[in-house]
């Protein structure tokens, strides 16, 4: 596996593998790999001659007193997994060589960003989108995997790739879980063991939504009453949103249907995690 620093490198090498007619895979990550962000990477084997691993802590998608600072890296041990787990680069820039001095383009995509974790973290997605943007324009990919987990940032890269006429086929991966049902994620390093019980709140209430769906309560403002009082029975865990909202549109349901996914966004301690789930059991 290469090990890529800068966007002009990363251009070159993919010049070459189109040049000589293969294909090209990317899947973007913040790092600090888990068997989430390897699912991708061995999706992307699937589907292309090569995957190129981004790894890059993109600084303009965090808010003001988010976790950027904190954020968890392990450069050594990303690149181990990453090459285990069959990428052909890791393509990992310094934020001089993203966002150079006097950086001062915006991608931003209206609508489907102004509602769940857009809400409660303003600007989030106009970083996601412009450092993605970015992305494929150095790297080159005929496709790119995306994970459910961070399913509004999903139908939003898929929203900027249609409206931007990029011919890149996004491809979504389902939400991986720890053997208990809490998904996946880097941010899970934060939290301490009563918290880590706690986090459970979220994968419960989608399996609790999905029993009462299947018992033919289609009521959503009813649904996400109980799934408040679910959580709270947690104890000291915030809630951010309960929202059941379409799957294309992101707008919210009134009546729980085959395309209704439940997104849940909870702070436990200072740890922000979210979650989401198909109502329907076959949706
Ligand atoms: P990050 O949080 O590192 O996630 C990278 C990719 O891994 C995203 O597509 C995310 O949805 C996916 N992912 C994370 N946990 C997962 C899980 N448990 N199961 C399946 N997929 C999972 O998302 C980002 O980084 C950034 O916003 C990024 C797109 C890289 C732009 O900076």
């Amino acid at each position: 596996m290469e090990i890529i620093r800068t966007a002009q490198l990363m251009t070159t090498w993919a010049n070459s593998k189109v040049g000589q007619g293969e294909t090209i895979c990317l899947v973007p990550t913040m790092g600090y790999l888990h068997d989430g962000h390897l699912a991708l990477v061995r999706k992307g084997c699937d589907i292309a001659d090569n995957v190129v691993v981004s790894l890059f802590v993109n600084p303009i998608q965090f808010g003001p007193g988010e976790d950027l600072g904190n954020y968890p890296r392990n450069f050594e041990r990303d690149a181990e997994l990453a090459e285990e787990s069959g990428a052909n680069v890791l393509y990992s820039p310094d934020v001089k060589d993203v966002y150079p001095d006097g950086f001062q383009t915006k991608v931003s995509v209206a609508g489907l960003t102004t509602g769940l974790c857009g809400a409660s973290r303003p600007g989030h997605f106009d970083g996601v989108t412009t450092v993605v943007a970015k992305l494929f324009n150095t790297v080159k990919p005929n496709s790119a995997v995306f994970g459910r987990k961070d399913f509004q940032q999903l139908a939003v890269i898929k929203k900027m790739v249609r409206d931007l006429n990029w011919d890149i086929t996004i491809v979504g991966h389902p939400i991986v879980r720890e053997k208990d049902g809490l998904a996946m994620s880097s941010r899970n390093a934060y939290l301490n063991k009563e918290e880590r019980v706690k986090a459970l709140c979220l994968f419960d209430s989608i399996q609790f939504a999905r029993k009462q769906v299947s018992s033919g309560n289609q009521d959503a403002g009813a649904l996400k009453k109980e799934i408040e009082h679910k959580i709270l029975e947690y104890g000291d865990v915030l809630i951010d949103y309960i929202s059941i909202v379409n799957a294309e549109t992101l707008k919210e349901c009134e009546v729980v249907d085959k395309n209704s996914v439940l997104a849940l966004a909870v702070k436990i301690g200072s740890t922000r995690l979210i979650d989401n789930g198909f109502l329907y059991k076959n949706a």
